[in-house]
């Protein structure tokens, strides 16, 4: 009997332990890599599961399982203070989690458990990420991030980047402390100007609006943060001996007080009420300028409040309904594959067009090969596309008919045999030049290998050249970049600086003046600093941050061409796969020969001296240690100083390090490492002697 009972047992054991994997890894993607892989149907159905299975086996219990704690947004720096870039603070009051609903069942469910003759405000639930904001006699003191719900990290700096949040309440009846928690978000007219951006530079982009409020809230740049333009809405008043007996008349003294409330919040007094609230904003969210997921339902009166308590990750005085995700089934016409600047081959789902979430949708990207292969889709399928918190829509898989009616596990021998040799619909040449495509091991991506010969390659890098976080080049978009490489006046980068007025202005639809606009921006973009002419170039993988830390390093393109990888490998943010495309780049001699004609050309080869301006090299391939407090410069400085030099400040002593930059009250922790280690320490006068 017993083995029989086991045998039931042990899958069901099995799936809490892979759950709770599951689980804890779809946290950690959604909350510290902002890359959600469940929909969040999907994992709260998990997570019931799991929580019904905990149940069936108390004796497996574990706090750390995900149904005992939220998920967590903290940086992963966390556990190293030294290279921390936000301060990890506690939260007063614990930022708790909602728990999720998805009909009129569940919420009747949740009504029949509050007290009879219950007030219930309805709220629009704001889909960006939560902060709390603490305020001592009026004035922002701490901005915190829910973290994992009982510390967050303090991101102050950039929360006042945001108009709607006073720095300061100049009122005298307001309490001494009191706490304000809302949604910080990035309206979708900002989010869509982003990912334009982004596209433009080929840097990947944000999936939805939470992402990227989410991204640019842990950028160590306010003006960054500024220029995106966050804003946020409120929606919980938290202190002692604060006015109001209800949360409805919290959020009105808030409002009083100069706080961003919505106005879109509701007192109801039954189902009915309720779910004409949710109906009527199911329609009219379409028309707001932020995101929102769904409506959240608080009891209104605070004594109700406190009486109903709390689980240990959700108030029971709250509940959030979630609107459902639109999804709609059409035809997958055909797979087109785009040329990317860098070569790679992205396949592009062609769709009958149909209207999602107000928009019409009839393209979608799948990604890769493995995307493909992983739905086993292909052209005459049916497939589901979803538009949920999301903006690009997404194929989230096919209905087993095709549009002919005939079963898609039918598929056609020919075809068959090519899923059975694991290849797919995949081109072999690439669709713009022939060229064999090649895949690096451990990259999903084909790529065109044809970089000087390809079209979409020449004309992308061109585009990238003359952008404005580039060389600026005004007056030379997309359409005249095709039109001067069609006429054979553009095939690379350093023909730009041999354009003639003449030639221009020979063009159709360009004119004199045209002409004279072009030269004007070629003739600026002669003083654009080194930085940046270092990203124009279009190294793979060295985006805008990556060429200004590179370039604070190695001064001038003379000394960055001759770094080995192991010495590029020591500047901060520089991986062995960047510093290995930097090192085939100065390799390739047509590239050689295009930098010799832009150096004729006039262009900012070298940077400026800066106040840090490293002795470069003098550090290179050093790994340094900062612990301590200084008296001659700051830790900061000392970052610079270090990386300026060619060196990598990290944050752990490890037998890799090169030596200790030790100043007072160095960390006994690290002292005692150091010592076990036998790692050197270096006074902030030796450290200095060593740079000059
Ligand atoms: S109340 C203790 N109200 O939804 C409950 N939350 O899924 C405090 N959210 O963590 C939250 N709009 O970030 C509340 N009107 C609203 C909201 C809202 C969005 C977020 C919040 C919370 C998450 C739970």
């Amino acid at each position: 009997m017993m083995d029989l009972f086991s045998q039931i047992e042990e899958p069901e054991r099995d799936e809490i332990r892979a759950l709770r994997k599951e689980l804890e890894e779809a946290n950690y993607k959604y909350y510290v890599l902002n890359m959600p892989t469940l929909s969040d149907r999907e994992f709260d159905e998990k997570m019931h599961r799991l929580q019904d299975l905990e149940a069936r086996y108390p004796d497996m219990f574990d706090p750390k399982s995900p149904t005992q704690h939220v998920g967590s947004d903290l940086s992963r720096k966390s556990k190293d203070k030294s290279s921390k870039p936000f301060e990890t603070v506690r939260h007063k009051y614990p930022m708790l989690s909602l728990a999720n609903s998805y009909s009129r069942e569940e919420i009747e469910d949740w009504v029949r458990k509050l007290p009879s003759g219950v007030e219930i405000v309805c709220e629009l639930k704001f889909d960006g990420l939560s902060i709390s904001l603490w305020y001592e006699h009026g004035q922002l003191v701490r901005a915190l991030t829910r973290g994992d719900g009982v510390q967050g990290d303090d991101v102050i700096a950039n929360i006042k980047t945001i108009p709607s949040i006073p720095w300061r309440i100049e009122r005298n009846d307001i309490p001494d402390f009191f706490e304000l928690r809302g949604e910080v978000l990035l309206p979708w007219e900002r989010f869509e100007a982003l990912n334009k951006e982004r596209e433009e530079q080929e840097e990947p982009l944000f999936a939805n609006p939470r992402n990227a409020a989410s991204g640019t809230l842990k950028l160590q740049d306010p003006r960054e943060v500024a220029r995106r333009g966050l804003t946020a809405y409120l929606y919980y008043m938290l202190g002692e001996n604060l006015p109001g007996t209800t949360h409805y008349e919290r959020l009105a003294t808030a409002r009083e007080w100069g706080f961003h409330i919505s106005d879109a919040i509701k007192v109801c007094h039954s189902v009915d009420e309720v779910m004409a609230y949710i109906a009527y904003w199911d329609t009219e969210r379409k028309n707001l300028p932020v995101a929102t997921d769904g409506i959240v339902l608080k009891v209104n009166n605070l004594a109700q409040q406190e009486e109903l308590g709390y689980t240990a990750k959700t108030p029971r005085w709250a509940i959030a309904y979630k609107f459902p995700a639109e999804k709609q089934l059409t035809l997958l016409k055909e797979i087109t594959y785009q040329v990317g600047r860098t070569g790679v081959v992205t396949p592009v789902a062609n769709l009958e067009p149909i209207q999602l979430s107000g928009t019409i949708v009839q393209r979608a990207t799948l990604h890769n090969e493995d995307f493909i292969k992983s739905l086993d889709i292909r052209p005459g399928d049916r497939v589901w596309v979803e538009k949920g918190g999301e903006i690009i829509p997404k194929i989230t898989g096919k209905e087993n008919l095709t549009a002919e009616g005939g079963l898609t596990d039918e598929r056609s021998c020919s075809e068959t045999v090519l899923q059975s040799e694991g290849r797919s619909f995949f081109p072999t040449k690439c669709p713009e030049c022939g060229t064999p495509l090649v895949r690096i091991p451990g990259e999903a991506a084909w790529r065109c290998p044809n970089e000087a010969g390809c079209p979409p390659q020449i004309k992308g890098k061109i585009e990238h050249f003359v952008s404005r976080k580039a060389m600026n080049i005004d007056g030379l978009g997309e359409e005249t970049i095709d039109l001067f490489y069609q006429k054979g006046l553009l095939h690379n980068i350093a023909d730009i600086y041999d354009l003639k007025l003449e030639d221009i202005a020979a063009q159709e639809r360009l004119g004199d003046k045209s002409a004279q606009n072009i030269l004007a921006g070629i003739e600026a973009s002669k003083q654009v600093p080194w930085a940046r002419v270092l990203f124009a170039l279009g190294i793979r993988m060295v985006g805008e941050t990556t060429a200004k830390k590179i370039a604070r390093v190695y001064t001038s393109i003379d000394s960055l061409q001759w770094a080995t990888a192991e010495q590029l490998c020591a500047i901060e943010d520089v991986g062995p796969q960047i510093a290995e495309n930097i090192v085939k780049y100065f390799e390739d001699l047509r590239n050689l020969e295009i930098l010799d004609r832009l150096r004729q050309a006039g262009i900012q080869f070298e940077g400026e001296a800066s106040p840090f301006r490293g002795n470069e090299g003098v550090l290179a391939g050093q790994s340094i240690v900062i612990s301590g407090t200084f008296t001659q410069h700051s830790r900061d400085e000392y970052k610079t100083l270090i990386e300026a030099n060619g060196g990598k400040n990290v944050g752990s002593v490890s037998k890799k390090t090169s030596f200790i930059l030790a100043g007072e009250n160095m960390g006994p922790e690290k002292l005692k490492k150091a010592e076990d280690l036998g790692i050197p320490l270096k006074t902030e006068d030796e450290f200095l002697k060593m740079i000059q």
